[in-house]
């Protein structure tokens, strides 16, 4: 069972380097014309001299502050990330030691770009096992430290960033109905490989860098379909109290837009922002939140959907009541 609970702080951190479509072309053979009208792509953030931590604890700072919660009270942190600084220890251990949070449960999820959902979902169940009032769910992302910058095909289709929010208990609950899920990849439609590591007792390795591998237009196919149905069984589940509002991951404009014809949905109903950050995997949906947050688009009552997908495959929704009053009336 989710915890009682309602978001109480939203916030982002991307670099400051702002890496457009025309500076591509000098990379790869590609377009501004091809990326915009296959993906909605215009620019992405790319790292650096950030990291996957700093930015998840930037993050974490400000939706802590935003959320009046003292950093003695928060008792969980979860954090996901599939392109992380380190093996270990996680992002979720960095963040506690950056933010000086004295004591807390924490770790990391890796679920792909579904992975914040999995997230927000595993801290709102832990925080009534745990007896937890208050947490930080963040996402944070450097895969553009994962791309292959000669291969057209994925490098122009991801950035750099990382979101996050704090959970507060609450008297009635306004996170509700997780759904998720994942079917296996069994043809490898998006792998990121380890980079092999030789010991003196195993077989010679393969030291491949660690590339992002995808083969897109099977998981256009798989992504486009997983989304609907995910926002359908949502719509069932929310009863008489149907979401109007959609936050969804955003790897192409276009899987979105296919959603939006097959359910009859009007663009208005979806925060779409692709065009400014290309897809940051599981770190899409909250800096998606914090920048509808802070547009005016995200208001207090508005019942939301979240919708993702991802490597694995994985797949997953949630419902959220947004309680935080609207920015301009603060
Ligand atoms: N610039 C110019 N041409 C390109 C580029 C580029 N950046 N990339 C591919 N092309 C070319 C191809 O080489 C191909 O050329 P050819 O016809 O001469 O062989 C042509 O464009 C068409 O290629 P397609 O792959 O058929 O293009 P498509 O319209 O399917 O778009 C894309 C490709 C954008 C990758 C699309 O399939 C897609 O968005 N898929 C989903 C990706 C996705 O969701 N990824 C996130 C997964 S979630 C996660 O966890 C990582």
């Amino acid at each position: 069972m989710l915890a009682p609970v309602e978001i109480a702080g939203v916030a982002s951190c991307v670099p400051a380097r702002v890496v457009t479509n025309f500076e591509l072309e000098k990379l790869v053979d590609t377009s501004d014309e091809w990326i915009s009208k296959r993906t909605g792509i215009k620019t992405r953030h790319i790292a650096v001299e950030e990291t996957a931590v700093g930015m998840a604890a930037q993050a974490s700072a400000e939706a802590l502050a935003m959320s009046g919660v003292g950093k003695d009270d928060i008792g969980l942190i979860v954090a996901c990330t599939v392109s992380g600084d380190n093996l270990t220890p996680a992002i979720a251990s960095s963040v506690q030691r950056a933010l000086d949070i004295p004591r807390c449960a924490a770790m990391d999820i890796s679920a792909g770009c579904t992975g914040f959902i999995y997230a927000l979902v595993t801290a709102a169940s832990l925080m009534d096992t745990l007896g937890v009032n208050s947490a930080i769910v963040t996402a944070s992302e450097v895969l553009s430290r994962y791309l292959d910058w000669t291969d057209r095909s994925t490098c122009v289709l991801f950035g750099d960033g990382a979101g996050a929010v704090v959970l507060t208990r609450s008297a009635e609950p306004h996170v509700f109905y997780p759904v998720l899920n994942a079917i296996p990849d069994t043809d490898d439609v998006i792998v990121i490989k380890k980079e092999a590591r030789s010991t003196p007792f195993g077989l010679p390795v393969d030291g491949r860098m660690e590339y992002i591998r995808m083969k897109g237009s099977e998981v256009f196919t798989y992504a486009s379909g997983v989304m609907e149905d995910t926002l359908r069984r949502l719509l069932e589940l929310c009863g008489d109290r149907p979401y109007t509002k959609i936050i969804p991951h955003q790897a192409n404009e276009k899987i979105i837009d296919y959603v939006m014809r097959t359910m009859r949905l009007d663009r208005e109903q979806f925060f779409i922002n692709i065009s400014e950050y290309a897809n940051t995997s599981s770190a899409t949906i909250p800096i998606a939140m914090t920048d509808a947050y802070r547009a005016g688009w995200l208001t207090q009552g508005d019942r939301v959907a979240l919708v993702g997908f991802g490597s694995g495959l994985t797949s997953g929704g949630v419902v959220i009541d947004w309680t935080i009053p609207n920015k301009k009336e603060n």
